[in-house]
């Protein structure tokens, strides 16, 4: 980042880190934290994020409290940091959930075993217990289960999809850092940007 840097230039340099997150588990901003209208904030791994910023995608428990939350279209908030390029980033859109057609079911056949066992627990995310259990079945904890034993999981799976409509890009540098800020009404109009002060 230079003096040269220009705002179509930022809103570029955005969807090549967010999508570059979305693919490389290494990725600084793999896991943003993920906020909802009722001020909660969490930890999600950023599963896809398109050039557009039209469907940002993320996998979670249908049974879950941001899911309810969300439901058909409700506000959701983005924040990542990348300490190495020295970049933060934060979104504000509206989120939906979908637990079937083509987006969940495509990610549910991409999902690892692993990451569908997730889906068997006895109980939804945050579901009290009289001890700390993983909440999974005797039979599957601690193995790869069989696509069999992972038949009952789908139903619990769910994708949430977030169309980005503000964006706050900051850069952090020594003579100086540099903002700016985007929004737009819908996903259909263009980005207003502007820099501000940081
Ligand atoms: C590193 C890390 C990655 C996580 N990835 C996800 C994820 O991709 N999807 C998800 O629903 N929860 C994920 N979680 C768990 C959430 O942070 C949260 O605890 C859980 O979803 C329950 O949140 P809720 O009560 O707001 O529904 C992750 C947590 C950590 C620490």
């Amino acid at each position: 980042m230079n003096e040269e840097m220009t705002l179509d230039g930022v809103l570029a340099d955005i969807a090549a880190r967010l999508d570059h997150a979305a693919r490389d588990r290494r990725a600084a901003m793999h896991m943003p934290v993920v906020g909802t209208a009722d001020g909660d904030l969490r930890i999600m791994v950023l599963r896809a994020c398109d050039p557009d910023f039209t469907a940002l995608r993320f996998h979670t428990d249908a049974r879950s409290s941001k899911v309810s939350l969300i439901g058909c279209g409700a506000p959701v908030s983005l924040l990542a940091f990348d300490p190495e390029a020295k970049i933060q980033i934060r979104a504000r859109g509206v989120g939906r959930i979908e637990t079937g057609g083509a987006v969940a079911d495509a990610a549910w056949d991409q999902a690892s075993a692993y990451a569908r066992r997730c889906y068997l627990a006895e109980g939804g995310p945050g579901t009290p217990t009289p001890a700390p259990v993983s909440g999974l079945p005797a039979e599957v904890e601690g193995i790869r289960p069989t696509p069999e034993q992972l038949l009952p999981a789908r139903e619990n799976f769910a994708v949430l999809l977030v169309t980005l409509t503000s964006l706050d890009w900051l850069y952090l540098a020594h003579n100086g850092h540099r903002r700016a800020k985007f929004s737009r009404g819908d996903a259909g109009s263009p980005w207003q940007g502007t820099w501000v002060i940081p």
